[in-house]
């Protein structure tokens, strides 16, 4: 593949991705679709937005002009959408722009490489990223999701990204479209949107604020550090079979409070505080509505087929991210304080801020 597409790819996982490829593959053009939601932050990219290889198009995946104007003016032949609504918080109070986005934007994402690449299919490659979440939830003692798993989405976010990934089977066997789906786990490290547990957790220990955990924090994520993700969809788009799905996992569970007390125990160390000073901060709140109790992921196909497996541990990963955080105060603080959004307006145009 000479010139690939990554939608989302000024988001957290995007971002990563975006700067793997550009490293990994000086020959190949990545072109960076991102409508700069609240989510997307150019400055995720900030360290490869000036190499030869890369160029930036805002815009969003539902427009399906300016998404078959941007694979011909590039000569696109692989797609890797990751451009998405990612959070089910906000998924349960606004279901609407998940199914915009995630539904409509994938289809509109499909439609568009199948009219501009005219089922010249040779060389082509359309990748879909989604989740876990899309299996729905497993007991607290045992079993696994694999590629045979049924699908039983329970948040609106799931239930967008279950959609999409039905879509793009559908264009896989109804028009011989070339497709991937991975199915991957919770990814945690630098650069991902302080909503999230892992981020918010260690900004919130930074400031001496409550640590929201939901329920009785029992529930159970099987996180994969962002990096090993990125190595993991090269692998699958540079050597997976066409119309397979391949599921994506660290091996490597824990549950909420647990992750918590560990965050807290690297970041009173790091913060040069007495050992658990943090642990008062830890408020127990009312749980997340349809809240999955337990998600755990076997990755076996991926490893036996493509090789791949994750390198990164979860107690150093851990450490890097919460020294990244600590150590990237002008960042977050730049999302949290929401400047990041006033200075790229200015360079990009408006937001939506209906999202
Ligand atoms: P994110 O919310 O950090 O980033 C999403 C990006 O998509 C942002 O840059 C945003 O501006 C962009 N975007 C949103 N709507 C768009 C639209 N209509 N058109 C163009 N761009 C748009 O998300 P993330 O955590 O990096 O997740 C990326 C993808 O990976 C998503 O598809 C998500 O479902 C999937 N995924 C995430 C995880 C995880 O743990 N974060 C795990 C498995 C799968
Ligand atoms: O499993 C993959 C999914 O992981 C991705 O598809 C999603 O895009 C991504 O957001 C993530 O979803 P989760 O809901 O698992 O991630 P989140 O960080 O929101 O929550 C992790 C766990 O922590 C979950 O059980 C809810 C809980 N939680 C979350 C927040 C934000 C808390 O207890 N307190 C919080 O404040």
């Amino acid at each position: 593949m000479r010139n690939i597409l990554i939608t989302g790819g000024a988001g957290f996982i995007g971002s990563h991705l975006v700067r793997h490829f550009v490293e990994r593959y000086p020959d190949c053009r990545i072109v960076n679709l991102d409508k700069l939601t609240y989510a997307g932050n150019p400055a995720n990219l900030s360290d490869v937005e000036t190499r030869p290889n890369y160029a930036f198009v805002k815009g969003d995946i539902c427009d399906y002009d300016l998404v078959c104007r941007t694979i011909r003016d590039n000569e696109i032949d692989g797609i890797v959408n990751l451009a998405a609504e990612s959070h089910v918080d906000r998924s349960i109070l606004d279901p609407f722009v998940f199914a915009r986005t995630n539904v409509m934007g994938t289809l509109s994402l499909l439609q568009a490489a199948r009219d501009c690449w005219h089922g010249e299919w040779q060389g082509k490659m359309f990748y879909h990223v989604s989740t876990d979440e899309v299996y729905g939830a497993l007991p607290l003692d045992g079993g696994k999701f694999d590629e045979s798993t049924r699908y039983d989405p329970h948040s609106p976010y799931s239930a967008s990204k279950a959609s999409s990934d039905h879509f793009v089977r559908a264009y896989h066997d109804t028009y011989g479209m070339p497709t991937l789906i991975s199915n991957c786990s919770n990814n945690y490290g630098a650069y991902q949107f302080p909503e999230k547990l892992i981020p918010l957790t260690i900004n919130n220990i930074r400031h001496r604020r409550a640590i929201p955990v939901y329920g009785r924090g029992e529930n159970v994520r099987d996180w994969l550090h962002v990096e090993d993700h990125a190595r993991a969809i090269d692998a699958i788009l540079h050597r997976g079979r066409a119309g397979e799905t391949y599921n994506i996992g660290g091996n490597n569970e824990c549950s909420n409070i647990d992750l918590v007390r560990m965050l807290i125990a690297a970041a009173d160390r790091l913060l040069g505080r007495a050992e658990g000073e943090s642990l008062s901060l830890i408020t127990f709140v009312e749980d997340r509505a349809g809240h999955d109790l337990r998600y755990a992921i076997d990755s076996s196909k991926l490893q036996r087929e493509l090789g791949w497996r994750p390198s990164i541990t979860f107690a150093e990963g851990i450490e890097r991210t919460v020294r990244w955080y600590l150590d990237n105060e002008a960042w977050i603080d730049s999302v949290t304080s929401g400047d990041y959004m006033r200075y790229y307006e200015e360079v990009y145009g408006r937001r939506d801020r209906s999202i």
